[in-house]
Protein backbone atom coordinates (compact mmCIF):
# COMPACT_ATOMS: atom_id res chain seq x y z
CA UNK A 1 0.00 0.00 0.00
CA UNK A 2 1.27 3.50 -1.16
CA UNK A 3 -0.12 6.79 0.73
CA UNK A 4 -1.06 9.21 -2.41
CA UNK A 5 0.62 12.51 -0.33
CA UNK A 6 -1.02 15.43 -1.16
CA UNK A 7 1.13 17.39 0.27
CA UNK A 8 3.76 16.05 -1.48
CA UNK A 9 1.96 16.34 -4.99
CA UNK A 10 0.70 19.82 -4.25
CA UNK A 11 3.83 21.33 -2.93
CA UNK A 12 5.50 19.91 -6.70
CA UNK A 13 2.39 21.99 -8.02
CA UNK A 14 2.83 24.88 -6.34
CA UNK A 15 6.23 25.25 -6.64
CA UNK A 16 5.63 24.75 -10.51
CA UNK A 17 2.96 27.34 -10.42
CA UNK A 18 4.79 30.07 -8.56
CA UNK A 19 8.11 29.28 -10.84
CA UNK A 20 5.85 29.96 -14.32
CA UNK A 21 3.65 33.19 -12.66
CA UNK A 22 7.84 34.89 -12.25
CA UNK A 23 8.82 33.54 -15.91
CA UNK A 24 5.25 35.61 -16.77
CA UNK A 25 5.92 38.66 -14.59
CA UNK A 26 9.95 38.70 -15.96
CA UNK A 27 8.43 38.74 -19.64
CA UNK A 28 6.10 41.91 -18.60
CA UNK A 29 3.16 40.34 -18.06
CA UNK A 30 0.86 40.95 -14.61
CA UNK A 31 1.12 39.16 -11.43
CA UNK A 32 -2.05 36.85 -11.17
CA UNK A 33 -4.70 38.15 -9.35
CA UNK A 34 -7.72 35.75 -7.56
CA UNK A 35 -10.42 37.46 -6.28
CA UNK A 36 -12.92 35.08 -3.63
CA UNK A 37 -16.00 36.17 -2.38
CA UNK A 38 -17.25 34.76 0.44
CA UNK A 39 -21.07 35.11 1.85
CA UNK A 40 -21.95 34.51 5.35
CA UNK A 41 -19.72 33.56 7.91
CA UNK A 42 -19.75 29.34 7.71
CA UNK A 43 -17.21 28.07 9.79
CA UNK A 44 -15.98 25.36 7.04
CA UNK A 45 -16.16 28.01 4.23
CA UNK A 46 -14.09 30.77 6.28
CA UNK A 47 -11.20 27.94 6.20
CA UNK A 48 -11.35 26.92 2.70
CA UNK A 49 -10.99 30.88 1.74
CA UNK A 50 -8.64 31.59 4.20
CA UNK A 51 -6.40 28.69 2.92
CA UNK A 52 -7.00 29.70 -1.16
CA UNK A 53 -5.78 32.75 -0.01
CA UNK A 54 -2.97 31.95 2.43
CA UNK A 55 -1.49 29.98 -0.87
CA UNK A 56 -1.90 32.60 -3.16
CA UNK A 57 0.62 34.46 -1.50
CA UNK A 58 2.79 32.09 -1.21
CA UNK A 59 2.98 31.17 -4.89
CA UNK A 60 3.54 35.42 -5.38
CA UNK A 61 0.05 35.48 -6.76
CA UNK A 62 -2.17 38.76 -5.88
CA UNK A 63 -5.46 38.27 -4.01
CA UNK A 64 -8.84 39.96 -2.87
CA UNK A 65 -11.10 38.29 -0.42
CA UNK A 66 -14.62 40.18 -0.68
CA UNK A 67 -16.68 39.47 2.16
CA UNK A 68 -20.87 40.03 2.11
CA UNK A 69 -22.98 39.47 5.04
CA UNK A 70 -25.18 36.19 5.25
CA UNK A 71 -28.48 38.36 4.31
CA UNK A 72 -27.65 40.05 1.50
CA UNK A 73 -30.17 40.61 -1.46
CA UNK A 74 -28.83 38.00 -4.71
CA UNK A 75 -28.84 41.55 -6.53
CA UNK A 76 -25.58 42.54 -4.45
CA UNK A 77 -23.84 39.50 -5.20
CA UNK A 78 -24.60 40.31 -8.78
CA UNK A 79 -23.34 43.62 -8.83
CA UNK A 80 -19.94 42.07 -6.87
CA UNK A 81 -19.42 39.46 -9.88
CA UNK A 82 -20.28 42.53 -12.44
CA UNK A 83 -17.62 44.82 -10.87
CA UNK A 84 -15.31 41.93 -10.79
CA UNK A 85 -15.62 40.63 -14.59
CA UNK A 86 -15.27 44.25 -15.34
CA UNK A 87 -12.03 44.37 -13.39
CA UNK A 88 -9.10 44.34 -15.53
CA UNK A 89 -6.62 43.45 -12.52
CA UNK A 90 -8.44 40.34 -11.85
CA UNK A 91 -7.66 37.50 -13.70
CA UNK A 92 -9.82 34.78 -11.88
CA UNK A 93 -13.12 34.77 -9.43
CA UNK A 94 -14.26 32.05 -7.12
CA UNK A 95 -17.72 32.51 -5.63
CA UNK A 96 -16.90 30.21 -1.82
CA UNK A 97 -20.33 27.49 -2.16
CA UNK A 98 -22.38 26.51 -0.66
CA UNK A 99 -24.55 30.10 -0.56
CA UNK A 100 -27.09 31.31 1.49
CA UNK A 101 -30.76 30.20 0.20
CA UNK A 102 -31.88 33.68 -0.86
CA UNK A 103 -29.06 33.38 -3.10
CA UNK A 104 -29.81 31.06 -6.61
CA UNK A 105 -26.22 29.41 -6.79
CA UNK A 106 -26.76 28.70 -10.85
CA UNK A 107 -27.67 31.87 -11.87
CA UNK A 108 -24.22 33.58 -9.76
CA UNK A 109 -22.28 30.90 -11.41
CA UNK A 110 -23.61 31.63 -14.77
CA UNK A 111 -22.87 35.19 -14.45
CA UNK A 112 -19.43 34.76 -13.99
CA UNK A 113 -16.82 36.09 -16.84
CA UNK A 114 -15.97 32.14 -18.39
CA UNK A 115 -12.57 33.18 -18.49
CA UNK A 116 -12.22 34.01 -14.95
CA UNK A 117 -14.03 31.36 -14.41
CA UNK A 118 -10.89 29.75 -11.84
CA UNK A 119 -13.44 27.17 -10.03
CA UNK A 120 -14.50 25.88 -13.46
CA UNK A 121 -18.35 25.63 -12.72
CA UNK A 122 -19.35 27.70 -15.12
CA UNK A 123 -21.91 25.83 -17.91
CA UNK A 124 -18.96 26.55 -20.66
CA UNK A 125 -16.83 25.30 -19.17
CA UNK A 126 -18.63 22.44 -18.28
CA UNK A 127 -19.46 21.66 -21.89
CA UNK A 128 -15.93 22.31 -22.77
CA UNK A 129 -14.83 19.29 -20.21
CA UNK A 130 -17.56 17.38 -21.46
CA UNK A 131 -16.45 17.90 -25.21
CA UNK A 132 -12.46 17.14 -24.02
CA UNK A 133 -11.85 21.12 -25.23
CA UNK A 134 -9.58 23.20 -23.25
CA UNK A 135 -10.92 25.11 -20.52
CA UNK A 136 -10.67 25.48 -16.75
CA UNK A 137 -11.47 22.28 -14.78
CA UNK A 138 -12.66 21.64 -11.82
CA UNK A 139 -10.00 22.31 -8.79
CA UNK A 140 -11.04 18.80 -7.25
CA UNK A 141 -11.52 16.83 -9.55
CA UNK A 142 -8.45 18.65 -11.55
CA UNK A 143 -6.44 17.99 -8.30
CA UNK A 144 -7.58 14.23 -8.06
CA UNK A 145 -5.95 13.76 -11.50
CA UNK A 146 -2.24 15.47 -11.12
CA UNK A 147 -2.53 13.12 -8.35
CA UNK A 148 -3.01 9.94 -10.25
CA UNK A 149 -0.56 11.47 -12.94
CA UNK A 150 2.27 12.11 -10.49
CA UNK A 151 2.07 8.80 -9.18
CA UNK A 152 2.19 7.27 -12.74
CA UNK A 153 -1.47 5.31 -11.98
CA UNK A 154 -2.85 3.23 -14.61
CA UNK A 155 -5.86 4.31 -15.62
CA UNK A 156 -7.12 2.47 -19.23
CA UNK A 157 -9.33 -0.09 -19.41
CA UNK A 158 -9.79 0.24 -15.10
CA UNK A 159 -13.23 0.12 -13.91
CA UNK A 160 -13.78 3.69 -11.86
CA UNK A 161 -16.50 3.89 -9.42
CA UNK A 162 -17.37 7.08 -8.39
CA UNK A 163 -19.62 7.67 -5.11
CA UNK A 164 -21.30 10.78 -5.33
CA UNK A 165 -23.15 12.70 -8.24
CA UNK A 166 -21.91 16.68 -7.43
CA UNK A 167 -21.54 19.05 -9.78
CA UNK A 168 -18.60 19.81 -8.03
CA UNK A 169 -16.66 16.83 -7.78
CA UNK A 170 -18.61 13.31 -8.73
CA UNK A 171 -20.06 14.49 -11.81
CA UNK A 172 -16.68 16.04 -13.06
CA UNK A 173 -14.23 13.42 -11.87
CA UNK A 174 -17.01 10.99 -13.76
CA UNK A 175 -16.23 12.55 -17.86
CA UNK A 176 -12.18 13.09 -17.01
CA UNK A 177 -11.68 9.41 -15.83
CA UNK A 178 -13.92 8.49 -18.45
CA UNK A 179 -11.95 10.76 -21.35
CA UNK A 180 -9.64 9.10 -24.37
CA UNK A 181 -6.22 11.00 -22.69
CA UNK A 182 -4.70 9.80 -19.38
CA UNK A 183 -5.37 9.99 -16.44
CA UNK A 184 -8.55 8.37 -18.28
CA UNK A 185 -10.00 5.73 -20.53
CA UNK A 186 -11.78 4.34 -17.28
CA UNK A 187 -15.10 2.35 -17.94
CA UNK A 188 -17.10 4.49 -14.82
CA UNK A 189 -19.98 3.83 -13.16
CA UNK A 190 -21.58 6.98 -10.84
CA UNK A 191 -23.22 5.82 -7.80
CA UNK A 192 -25.38 7.68 -5.81
CA UNK A 193 -28.21 7.61 -2.57
CA UNK A 194 -30.29 5.72 -4.62
CA UNK A 195 -28.20 3.10 -5.99
CA UNK A 196 -29.05 -0.57 -4.82
CA UNK A 197 -26.40 -3.13 -4.60
CA UNK A 198 -23.60 -0.15 -3.71
CA UNK A 199 -21.43 -2.54 -2.08
CA UNK A 200 -21.33 -4.75 -4.92
CA UNK A 201 -20.66 -2.31 -7.42
CA UNK A 202 -17.65 -1.04 -5.11
CA UNK A 203 -16.29 -4.73 -5.14
CA UNK A 204 -15.90 -4.58 -8.73
CA UNK A 205 -13.81 -1.27 -8.79
CA UNK A 206 -9.69 -0.82 -9.37
CA UNK A 207 -10.67 3.07 -8.53
CA UNK A 208 -12.98 4.06 -6.49
CA UNK A 209 -13.54 8.07 -5.53
CA UNK A 210 -15.05 8.54 -2.20
CA UNK A 211 -17.58 11.66 -2.49
CA UNK A 212 -20.50 11.76 -0.86
CA UNK A 213 -19.22 13.74 2.50
CA UNK A 214 -20.39 10.60 5.05
CA UNK A 215 -17.72 9.94 7.27
CA UNK A 216 -16.37 6.97 7.30
CA UNK A 217 -18.80 5.09 4.45
CA UNK A 218 -16.13 3.18 2.77
CA UNK A 219 -15.25 0.01 4.46
CA UNK A 220 -12.99 -2.74 3.66
CA UNK A 221 -16.00 -5.32 2.94
CA UNK A 222 -16.60 -2.63 -0.10
CA UNK A 223 -13.23 -2.77 -1.52
CA UNK A 224 -11.05 -5.27 -3.87
CA UNK A 225 -8.01 -6.47 -2.58
CA UNK A 226 -4.90 -3.53 -4.81
CA UNK A 227 -8.07 -1.24 -5.42
CA UNK A 228 -7.18 2.74 -5.68
CA UNK A 229 -9.34 4.67 -3.25
CA UNK A 230 -9.36 8.46 -3.45
CA UNK A 231 -11.15 9.86 -0.67
CA UNK A 232 -12.36 13.68 -1.69
CA UNK A 233 -14.92 13.53 2.19
CA UNK A 234 -13.80 16.84 4.19
CA UNK A 235 -16.47 16.85 7.44
CA UNK A 236 -16.17 18.32 10.40
CA UNK A 237 -16.62 15.79 13.46
CA UNK A 238 -16.65 16.80 17.33
CA UNK A 239 -13.59 15.99 18.90
CA UNK A 240 -13.18 17.29 22.54
CA UNK A 241 -9.24 16.17 22.26
CA UNK A 242 -8.53 18.73 18.99
CA UNK A 243 -7.95 22.34 20.26
CA UNK A 244 -10.40 23.56 17.53
CA UNK A 245 -13.17 21.24 19.42
CA UNK A 246 -13.69 18.95 15.84
CA UNK A 247 -11.36 16.55 13.58
CA UNK A 248 -11.67 15.92 9.82
CA UNK A 249 -13.14 13.05 8.84
CA UNK A 250 -13.31 11.79 4.96
CA UNK A 251 -15.36 9.25 3.07
CA UNK A 252 -13.39 6.53 4.04
CA UNK A 253 -13.03 4.35 7.18
CA UNK A 254 -9.19 4.47 6.16
CA UNK A 255 -7.64 1.88 8.94
CA UNK A 256 -9.93 -0.59 7.68
CA UNK A 257 -9.26 0.23 4.03
CA UNK A 258 -5.66 1.16 3.61
CA UNK A 259 -4.28 -2.36 3.88
CA UNK A 260 -6.00 -3.77 0.91
CA UNK A 261 -5.59 -0.58 -1.19
CA UNK A 262 -2.65 -0.51 -3.95
CA UNK A 263 -3.00 3.57 -3.33
CA UNK A 264 -4.83 5.59 -0.86
CA UNK A 265 -5.20 9.42 -0.36
CA UNK A 266 -4.83 10.74 3.19
CA UNK A 267 -7.70 12.57 4.86
CA UNK A 268 -6.25 15.27 6.03
CA UNK A 269 -3.44 15.42 3.95
CA UNK A 270 -4.80 14.14 0.59
CA UNK A 271 -7.10 15.66 -1.84
CA UNK A 272 -7.69 18.98 -0.17
CA UNK A 273 -4.52 19.82 -0.40
CA UNK A 274 -4.53 19.14 -4.35
CA UNK A 275 -7.91 21.48 -4.40
CA UNK A 276 -6.04 24.11 -3.65
CA UNK A 277 -2.58 23.53 -5.90
CA UNK A 278 -5.54 23.10 -8.69
CA UNK A 279 -7.28 26.28 -8.06
CA UNK A 280 -3.57 28.13 -8.31
CA UNK A 281 -2.88 26.25 -11.52
CA UNK A 282 -6.45 27.83 -12.78
CA UNK A 283 -5.57 31.21 -12.00
CA UNK A 284 -2.23 30.92 -13.63
CA UNK A 285 -3.58 29.92 -16.62
CA UNK A 286 -6.29 32.59 -16.69
CA UNK A 287 -3.48 34.91 -16.49
CA UNK A 288 -1.31 33.28 -19.22
CA UNK A 289 -4.92 33.26 -21.30
CA UNK A 290 -4.87 36.83 -21.13
CA UNK A 291 -1.03 37.66 -21.47
CA UNK A 292 -0.88 35.58 -25.06
CA UNK A 293 -4.18 37.10 -26.93
N1 LIG B 1 -17.28 24.57 -1.90
C1 LIG B 1 -16.80 23.31 -1.77
N2 LIG B 1 -15.83 23.09 -2.71
C2 LIG B 1 -15.72 24.23 -3.40
C3 LIG B 1 -14.89 24.62 -4.50
O1 LIG B 1 -14.06 23.87 -5.02
N3 LIG B 1 -15.08 25.89 -4.95
C4 LIG B 1 -15.99 26.72 -4.41
N4 LIG B 1 -16.11 27.94 -4.93
N5 LIG B 1 -16.77 26.40 -3.41
C5 LIG B 1 -16.64 25.16 -2.91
Amino acid sequence: MEILDGKVVSQAVKDSVKEKAAQLKEAGNKTPHLAAVLVGVDGASETYVASKVKNCEEVGFKSTLIRLDANIEESVLIETIEKLNADEDVDGILVQLPLPKQINEAKIIGLIDPAKDVDGFHPVSIGKMVQGLPTFIPATPYGIMMMLEHYNIETKGKHAVIIGRSNIVGRPISILLNRNSYPGNCTVTVCHSHTPNLKEICLQADIIVAALGKPGFLTADMVKENAVVVDVGITRVADSTKKSGFAIKGDVDFAGVAPKCSYITPVPGGVGLMTIAALLMNTYNATLIKSTH
